[in-house]
This record gives structure tokens, sequence and C-alpha cells, in this order.
């Protein structure tokens, strides 16, 4: 791992870090004997099988085989470099990562994404410091105050302006020496067609500052006050911003999403503001996509495969599209979701102020999960005569063939079939016809997890890893026996070998070790085998080797019998010999007397 960030603040970090609590933040984790259990935020799964250790310090997840230590959760959770995951820990825990002791070609080499956000941060602050100036900020100050925007609000949200200038913001951050590359691959200046300087990509407008979980700036959004169109601009899909992965207000949203197991998906960024105003801050809002698997897993690691997602949505008609390209994303990713419908022409910014907080609840109460609402509103649009029944079959197949529980699938078709007082039948069998014209995507564990299941051999080779990483003390005593080059198993092997050639210290935590290992499938192999509970001292450990040496010595033996048995057999004088010889060999390393 090429950084340049000194061991002793890794250390420092290392020592006061919780993997519990940066787990915590992404994934709903529960006590389960002495590790955590959650829902795995890398695969799609109904029963957790995500396995945190507070003690070792390391995760790994039954089901997908994804592993490792606070640092590689951090770098596959967000994507991210190595650090950038050690910079994000030290901010989080407020550990000061020098960057003086830099050479200007070490700073070169700062990961990228770390420039992209300090560059965003840097425009967010000027925006802000914009909007609050009496001067520059008064009109766009007035609006936000005319929709009913507090102070409290502004702030909290670091809103900020963009002022109407072609290059406001562009002068600005030359004057701090950031790179005009940097600003154009943020996304926050765009070149002149004639290759004559830079123009601001944001200008007279309201800005949103969109920031992830870590609470770094990702992207901007920027709304027109008057009337001019397009009404919103966003960023552009740059190296730290993808709006298929983030939800604006996520990193206000996350905390009372959690304490409240409930959350709710609005459309726009005013949304979000609203529903804070009035008390509901565990709203986000998707950036004017459709919601993507990525998002669904996001939601449910903020409210738990149990928890309540709420869809709001500010037309029937917008909702049922929403609902019918959702179901399967919802599906797919083993959570549930409402659909709640405002009344004609309100969005929850409208609504809110003007019905207020209790009634929005009572909309919520009434909101309905996705397949029923899919099929009330079909029945609604299209009525009961003939042909409106079969539209309704139609529009609604496809939501029923998404639904992956058998015995759901089934309640629904039966409801849908006393509705339109048809034959169960009839409707089955048009689910089935939408079933095979699809081609559900189902999670599948690999097959490395069966295979290790069934293997006895292998099995023991794990726990003598497993012994490695508990015990590192027994380490030279598994080289010194060469009880590694029995192993069957390549992935063991190496890990064992990697385990003696790094010089695995006596006082390497297990966590340390895992992080040793750069290449994620042995990565996650080996945080499994560290979450195995050793309860040997070290006699049973030399008796457990012992044993195992002996079982090899043993196959060898036989091995060798059977060869010499077939050699006898084709009357191959010249292999017997040379099998004969070997044999004799064994016996003088005494390895045919055990
Ligand atoms: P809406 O058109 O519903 O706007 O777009 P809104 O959020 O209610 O905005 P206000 O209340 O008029 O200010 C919903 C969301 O879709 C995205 C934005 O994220 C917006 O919040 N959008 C909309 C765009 O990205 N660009 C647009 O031009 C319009
Ligand atoms: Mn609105």
């Amino acid at each position: 791992m090429i950084h340049s960030i000194p061991q002793d603040t890794i250390q420092r970090i290392k020592n006061v870090a919780n993997i519990v609590d940066v787990v915590s933040e992404h994934v709903v984790l529960k006590k389960a004997g002495r590790n955590y259990l959650g829902l795995c935020p890398f695969h799609a799964e109904k029963t957790p099988s995500f396995t945190v250790s507070a003690e070792k310090q390391i995760f790994y997840c039954f089901g997908c085989h994804t592993g490792g230590n606070v640092f590689s959760f951090l770098m596959q959770r967000e994507g991210v470099a190595f650090p950038e995951a050690v910079r994000a820990l030290a901010g989080k825990y407020g550990i000061e990562v020098p960057t003086e002791h830099l050479s200007p070609a070490q700073k070169e080499r700062l990961s990228e994404n770390e420039q992209l956000y300090r560059v965003n941060e840097e425009a967010m602050r000027f925006f802000q410091r914009t909007l609050i100036e009496p001067q520059s900020g008064q009109r766009a100050m007035s609006y936000l105050v005319g929709r009913g925007m507090t102070r409290k609000i502004i702030d909290g949200f670091q809103l900020g302006f963009a002022p109407e200038r072609w290059d406001a913001l562009c002068r600005k951050l030359q004057e701090k020496k950031v790179p005009n590359e940097l600003m154009v691959k943020a996304g926050l200046v765009i070149p002149r067609k004639d290759h004559n300087g830079f123009y601001d990509r944001f200008r007279d407008r309201v800005i949103f500052p969109i920031m992830n979980l870590s609470q770094q700036v990702i992207g901007f959004g920027g709304r027109v006050m008057g009337a001019d169109l397009p009404k919103y601009l966003n960023s552009p899909e740059t190296p730290i911003y993808n709006k298929s992965r983030c939800l604006y207000g996520i990193h206000k949203a996350n905390r009372p999403a959690r304490a409240s197991g409930r959350v709710y998906v609005v459309e726009g960024y005013f949304d979000v503001l609203a529903m804070h105003l009035y008390g509901f801050e565990n709203a986000v809002a998707t950036l004017g996509t459709a919601l993507t698997p990525d998002h669904v897993q996001m939601l449910k690691g903020m409210v738990g495969a149990a928890g309540q997602v709420y869809l709001v949505y500010d037309s029937d008609q917008a909702g049922i599209k929403a609902a019918q390209r959702s179901v399967r994303v919802f599906e797919e990713g083993f959570l549930d979701a409402r659909i709640l419908v405002l009344p004609k022409g309100h969005d929850p910014d409208t609504y809110l102020r003007e019905h207020g907080p209790d009634d929005f609840l009572k909309w919520a109460d009434k909101a309905q999960g996705m397949i029923s609402f899919i099929i009330s509103t079909a029945i609604n649009t299209h009525g009961l005569s003939l042909e409106g029944k079969v539209k309704v079959v139609a529009e609604v197949q496809e939501s029923l063939a998404a639904v992956h529980d058998s015995v759901a699938r089934a309640l629904y078709i039966q409801q849908l079939a006393e509705r339109l007082q048809i034959d169960e039948n009839a409707i089955l069998e048009k689910v089935r016809q939408a079933t095979g014209r699809s081609t559900p995507h189902v999670a599948k564990a690999t097959d490395f997890r069966e295979r290790l299941e069934v293997n006895d051999g292998r099995r023991l080779e794990q726990q003598i890893v497993a012994m490695m990483l508990c015990y590192p003390q027994m380490i030279p005593e598994v080289l010194g026996r060469n009880l590694v080059d029995y192993f069957e198993d390549d992935q063991l092997r190496n890990i064992a070998r990697m385990l003696g050639q790094r010089g695995a210290t006596q006082q390497a935590s297990a966590a340390d070790m895992v992080s040793m290992i750069e290449d994620p499938r042995y990565r996650g192999l080996m945080a499994q085998l560290a979450l195995e509970e050793c309860h040997w001292d070290r006699q049973g450990c030399e008796r457990f080797l012992s044993q195992f040496e002996a079982h090899h010595r043993r196959r060898m033996r036989e091995d060798l019998q059977r060869q010499i048995e077939a050699a006898e057999k084709n009357k191959d004088t010249e292999l017997l010999s040379t099998l004969l010889r070997k044999k004799q060999q064994q016996a003088g390393r005494g390895l045919i007397n055990s």
C-alpha cells in the first residue's frame, strides 16, 4: 500500500476507532452473542449474515464473504482508497493527519477524490458566505425566507447562493490556488468553447450542497429564483458524485431514521427542508432519478430490513409510475416500501405549510404497500368493465411477478381475483407469463461456502489458520513443522504462508493481520477465520497440530502403499524400486511409525 500517511497516525486511529460505531452508521446492528449482526451492505439479503466483532475489530459477511477491518469496510462501502478511508476516520475522531511534510510530488499523489472533496468544501463556503452577506445575498435570502425557511434550516443544510456573475467562484478558487482542471473535474466550472478561460456552472441560483454520510460535499444543486428553466441545475457526474448512489439529506436523516425505524423518501430539495422544518428529520430525496438498487441498500442501511420506507409522491400518476418501476428494486433488495400520495397538487413542502404535520401523519397512516397501491390505482384508473379488468391485469402482472415471496404473491393474486371477480388461475397464468419474460436477479452465494462446509480436510486446514490468527505465538511452530506443505487448499496454503512471511509479530491483532492482505477474496476468508472462537491453550494447540501431522503422515503412507501395489500389479519394476526407496526414506524420517 503506497500512501503518505505516517504509521503513527494510522496507529492512533486504530486505537480509537471502533468498528461497531463506524459500521453502525451504515448498517443497523444488533448484539448477537459476542458479536454484532446486521444486514450486509455489500449484497442483498433477507436474513442477517453480516458479522462485526468489537473484540477483534473486524467484520465478515457469511453470505458474500466480504470481510476486513475498519479501513477496508469504509474503502468498500464508500468506494474510496486507503488514504481517504484513513482521513474520513481521522475526521470522525478528531485526529489530525499531517500533510505539511509532503513533497509537492507526494501532495499531487494525494488521491484525486480527496482533492475534489476539498474543492467542493471551498465552493460550499463561498456560496454560504455570499448568501449571508447582506448585499450579495439579499435577494436569495428573501427568496428562502419567502419559502418559509428559517435561519436554522439555512445554516443546518449549509445553503448558499451563487452570484449572478460568470466567474465569481472560478476567481475565488483561483485565488486559493485551486488548479483549473480540478474545478472542471468537480463540475464547478465549464471550459469556454473558444478555449479561452472558464465560466461558473452555477450562476444566480440558490445552492444546495449534497453530502454523503461522512458529511463530505459530493455535489451541488442550484435553483433559479424566478421562472427560468431549467428550474434546477445539478452537478454533473464526477468521480465523487453519482446521483444513483446518493440521497439528498442523508447526513441529517441517518440518525433520526435509525432511531424511529422509518424514513421518508421525497422528491425534491425543498421537500426535505420542509420535512425538517415540521419535525420530520428522517427524510431524504432522490435527485431527479428513479430509485436504484444502491438507493435501496442505503435506505436499508438506515432503517434495517424491518424498517418502514415511505415513498412520498405528489400525484397518483407519479406515484404509480414510481411504484411500478421500484417494485422489483425493492423486492430484490428485500425491503418493503409504502406509497404515500398527497392530495392533488401538493408536494410535502406545500402540504406541510398548508396543513401542518398532524395531517401529514394522517396521510402517512393511509399509505399502502406497493403492490396494493398498484392494484388499487389500476382499478381506479381502468374501472371494472370487461375491458377495464383486462387492462388492470395487464398493468399489474409484471409487478406481481416481481414478488419473490411465493406466499405473498399467492395472497395478492387471490386478493386481485376477488376484487375483479375473475378466476384466480387466469391471473396466475398471466403472472407466470410475466415471470418467464423477466429474468429476476437473485443474489447467489458463491459456491465457495458450500465447498467450505463439505470438505473435512479443508476444515482442519482452516482451523490451523484460525489458530495462527488467534495465537500468533503458534505461527513459528506451524511453520517449523512444515505443516503448511500438507495443505490441500490453495487459498489457505497461501494465507498461511503470507502470515508466516509477513512476519506477523506476536502482538499483531487479528485486525492487523487481516489488513495485511490486500486481495479481497483472501481478506474475506481471513476475516471469517479470525472470527472463529479459539478456546485452546498452548497444549491444546500443540495437540491439534500433532493430530494434523499424524493424519497427513498416515495419508501419505497409504497413498504410497497404493502406488506400490499398483506398480507390482503392472510389473513396472522401475517405478516399483523408486517407490520402495521412497518408502524407506519415509521410514527413515520417522514418517512411517506414526
Ligand atoms: P420538482 O419539479 O417537483 O420541484 O422536482 P420541487 O422540488 O418541488 O421544487 P420547488 O418546490 O419548485 O422548488 C423535484 C426534484 O427533481 C429535480 C430536483 O432534485 C427537484 O428537487 N429536478 C427538477 C431537477 O434536477 N431539475 C429540474 O429542472 C427539475
Ligand atoms: Mn416543491
